[in-house]
């Protein structure tokens, strides 16, 4: 047993204050105690991106980090990015495209490719791939994430 510790962050725009086992991944508290069980457990050590969120806006791997270390963070998970029912032009496009089967790695893939397309890493399906690689889909629909993630970048929408 051991002794927990308060730890406030927002998430998808909303404050939590929380008393946590120190011992917690951001992965746990978001699946296990917060109910948002979008994000995915895929490999739980860092070698799918199943469970990748934002912490002030970067990508990680929500299975490699403690809750406890999020202090005062904002963390956005897939289901922090629709507005309302308005999807995220990211979400229309791997719909368009059709860039899922099972969609276990979805929501990690979304969220990634948001990123890739924030951090300027989009200018290429070859450019997509490397920075995409993190991401591992077992049903293998690698060609129509990155059509997907090429129509935002040459839409050029907002993400
Ligand atoms: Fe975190 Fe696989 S579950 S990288
Ligand atoms: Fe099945 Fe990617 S859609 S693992």
């Amino acid at each position: 047993i051991f002794e927990k510790v308060p730890v406030s962050m927002e998430i998808n725009g909303k404050a939590y204050n929380l008393s946590l086992e120190p011992r917690v991944t951001l992965l746990d508290l978001l699946r296990e105690q917060l109910n948002l069980t979008g994000t995915k457990k895929g490999c739980d050590h860092g070698q799918c991106g199943a469970c990748t969120v934002h912490v002030n806006g970067q990508r990680i791997n929500s299975c490699l980090t403690l809750a406890v270390m999020q202090e005062g963070k904002k963390i956005t998970t897939i289901e922090g990015l629709a507005i309302g029912e308005q999807l995220h032009p990211v979400q229309e496009a791997f719909i368009k495209h059709d860039g899922f089967q099972c969609g276990y790695c979805t929501p990690g893939q979304i969220m990634s490719a948001v990123a890739c397309l924030r951090e300027g890493h989009a200018g290429s399906a070859a450019e997509i791939r490397e920075f995409m690689s993190g991401n591992i889909c077992r049903c293998g629909a690698y060609d129509n994430i990155v059509d997907a993630i090429m129509e935002v970048k040459q839409g050029g929408q907002t993400v």
